[in-house]
């Protein structure tokens, strides 16, 4: 269940705005942050919280990459598979390999549930091609050598 304060703060804000369809992104991904994930439950809350129908929020999530209707790891890798990043020497076989460093497909999480690997649009750092954001952090030029240390240092955060 959603903390009592978060649901005064988001209605005084839409108190403020009156616009709940203005704020509706920003509350989903808020509302996620704490489920880890936009589950059924969460969907349900947050339409409720601003007033809309639950379909208007489950067409959002299902255009929206960034919204999880599944449950997903600790870290979501961002995968970018848009047409500069995918003509990258050797983008396929980077692909291969971090499926492999994994032992998960795309689409999936790992066991610990420590990762999940996502396809996203471009990231709009074509420059840095291929390219991965972590959560909030972008990678760029990435090599295998240079996914596997990310890997390791992030499971050494854990
Ligand atoms: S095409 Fe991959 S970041 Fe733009």
């Amino acid at each position: 269940m959603l903390p009592e304060t978060y649901i005064n703060e988001v209605e005084k804000r839409l108190r403020r705005t009156g616009r709940p369809r203005e704020m509706v992104i920003d509350v989903m991904l808020e509302v996620q942050q704490f489920y880890g994930w936009f589950s059924d439950e969460a969907l349900e809350q947050t339409a409720g919280l601003l007033q809309m129908h639950p379909l208007e929020l489950e067409e959002l999530a299902t255009f929206y990459n960034y919204i999880y209707r599944q449950p997903v790891g600790k870290y979501v890798i961002h995968v970018c598979d848009s047409v500069i990043c995918q003509m990258t020497a050797g983008y396929e076989s980077f692909v291969e390999h971090m499926q492999e460093k994994l032992g998960i497909q795309m689409g999936q999480t790992t066991h610990d549930g420590l990762f999940s690997l996502l396809p996203v649009c471009c990231l709009g750092y074509c420059d840095l091609a291929p390219a991965l954001m972590i959560n909030q952090t972008v990678y760029g030029e990435l090599t295998a050598e240079k996914f596997d240390q990310i890997i390791e240092d992030l499971r050494r955060e854990k």
